[in-house]
């Protein structure tokens, strides 16, 4: 029952992530979001660069997605030779109908952002397991800290109405480390009504690096499901 269940996602994650990657010209410079779902798109990439001859370069969020866009022989680039992105491809943890994304369970928020925003286009992939109503139903918001400030965050975060917790290592003993060398706090808020007003008052809190509530930057969301594909547009 549970191989089945995993097997339904695997298909609608890469179904989204095949849409994606039509979205992707010849001498596109393209941000690479982290995570499992987009990892199907970074390999169709390199199916084409392979196949093809697609000329294409990838500024990767992450080592994972370093990792993998280097084995599918994908060329890397950075933002300071590129600050401006034609097309960034990523996943996400839940969406909303307006196109608002929680990010970050894979710790790579602070990086994500930052190609989103350099992106002329902000193109997400999901299964359809990531759709909500509202944001936060069930669901934490990762948000990024210095080790510095940790405890003063934490303080602060319960004070805006929020049960932050230490995101802990599954292999290492103690916190996750993110690529930024810093923490992850996951935050539990319960059903979010004004996402964006939460994201500006969490940035305000000195040692809050980044928060995983992205909003109003997708421009498309491709939702796998046991079949087809949904497309949302922004409004
Ligand atoms: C990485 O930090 C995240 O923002 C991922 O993009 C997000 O967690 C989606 O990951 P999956 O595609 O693996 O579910």
């Amino acid at each position: 029952m549970r191989r089945e269940r995993v097997d339904w996602r695997e298909g609608a994650k890469k179904r989204a992530a095949l849409e994606a990657v039509k979205h992707v010209r010849e001498g596109f410079v393209i941000g690479l979001g982290s995570g499992t779902t987009v990892a199907y798109a970074v390999q169709e990439i390199g199916e084409k660069v392979r196949r093809e001859g697609l000329r294409v370069l990838g500024v990767p969020t992450s080592h994972q997605v370093l990792r993998l866009a280097v084995s599918c022989g994908i060329p890397i680039t950075t933002l300071d030779e590129h600050p401006q992105l034609d097309l960034t491809i990523d996943g996400a943890d839940q969406v909303d109908r307006k196109l608002n994304l929680i990010k970050g369970m894979g710790g790579a928020l602070m990086r994500e952002k930052i190609v989103a925003s350099a992106a002329k286009k902000l193109v997400i992939v999901v299964d359809e397991t990531k759709l909500v109503e509202k944001l936060g139903m069930n669901h934490p918001v990762p948000v990024e800290v210095l080790p510095f400030a940790l405890s003063v965050v934490m303080a602060k975060v319960r004070k805006l109405g929020g049960k932050p917790v230490l995101r802990e290592g599954k292999d290492k003993v103690g916190p996750v480390v993110t690529d930024n060398g810093n923490f992850i706090l996951d935050v539990e808020f319960g059903v979010i009504d004004d996402p964006g007003d939460l994201d500006v008052r969490l940035k305000s809190v000195p040692g809050v690096l980044e928060t995983g509530l992205f909003v109003e930057v997708a421009d498309v969301v491709y939702v796998g499901g046991r079949s087809g594909v949904q497309r949302l547009l922004k409004r």
